[in-house]
């Protein structure tokens, strides 16, 4: 197999954090990407790489956009917890407008999901990519949306879709729960790489997590079928990090950390997940 896509690739949100990481890296390999982003791009662009600045608002755009593509790289949109009308048009319709132009090119999806599908799940439990969703606020459950949308368009169209729940894809852990859920740039890098060559994937979930000695919340998913393992690890910041804690019992209980606590009204936790 090539290590390069037969087709060009789309890549929303390329002007954000983790676009700007793909576009760098895939760009030097030689990949053919059409960038695209409501912000400018702000970096040099890659020499087989393209910027049109467009809202995933315009689904007409968005079809243009993916005319010819293999496969939509979907990183745009809101990507931290938000009022739900400010969650609705980017994160629901957008993809919606992705959905239907992958269905029209017959491109597969790789779907920037979170942790935050299951972020009202207990840390001491271990669940499977099959476990239900439990989302900790209106942006987990937009990523669980975004999941159901692959699915729905897998069975209904054929359109393929790895989902990959990213933890925290940041340049270094920064608290000790980041000393499970962080996934390094580079391991990103290569999942995204092998979500898009592997030659088919059906509707796939990866836990988006570097090999970190903590990481015992997440088990079970497709990394084996696309030929991803994480090579880096957040174990290296364990002495400066493991008691970097919040006081907050909702925070330090459930897999999602400080989203659960967002609007968080219940008082005190329940005594038992579910009760
Ligand atoms: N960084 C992480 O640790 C992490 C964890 C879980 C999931 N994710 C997901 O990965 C993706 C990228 O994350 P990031 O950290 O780079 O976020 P980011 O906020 O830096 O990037 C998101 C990009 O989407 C663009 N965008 C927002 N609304 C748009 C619209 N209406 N039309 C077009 N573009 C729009 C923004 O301009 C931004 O450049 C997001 O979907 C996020 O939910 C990231």
């Amino acid at each position: 197999m090539s290590d390069l896509p037969a087709k060009p690739v789309l890549l929303t949100g390329a002007s954000g954090a983790l676009g700007r990481v793909l576009t760098r890296a895939l760009g030097a390999s030689g990949w053919v990407l059409r960038l695209t982003d409501i912000a400018p791009f702000p970096d040099p662009l890659p020499n087989a790489a393209s910027f049109t600045r467009a809202d995933l608002a315009d689904g007409v755009a968005i079809l243009r956009l993916a005319e010819g593509c293999g496969a939509i790289v979907h990183f745009g949109g809101v990507s931290v917890e938000r009022p739900f009308e400010e969650i609705v048009g980017p994160n629901l319709r957008g993809l919606y407008h992705i959905y239907e132009a992958a269905r029209r090119e017959r491109a597969r999806v790789i779907f920037a999901s979170s942790n935050h599908t299951v972020g009202f799940h207990d840390r001491a439990a271990t669940i499977a990519a099959a476990d239900p969703f439990m989302p900790d606020g209106y942006y987990g459950l937009s990523k669980a949306y975004g999941e159901m949308m692959g699915r729905l368009y897998w069975m209904k169209h054929g359109v393929e879709s790895v989902f990959v729940r990213i933890g925290s894809s940041l340049p270094e852990p920064v608290n000790a729960r980041m000393l499970a859920s962080y996934l390094s740039y580079d391991d990103l890098v290569r999942l995204v790489a092998r979500a898009v060559l592997t030659e088919t994937v059906g509707t796939s979930v990866v836990w988006g997590a570097s090999e970190n000695r903590a990481m015992t919340w997440w088990r079970d998913d497709d990394r084996a079928a696309l030929g991803w393992a994480p090579r880096d690890s957040a174990d290296g910041f364990a002495a400066q990090l493991t008691g970097r804690i919040s006081d907050d019992p909702v925070e330090e209980r459930y897999m999602g950390g400080a989203y659960c606590r967002i609007d968080y009204t219940r008082g005190s936790p329940p005594a038992a997940t579910g009760g």
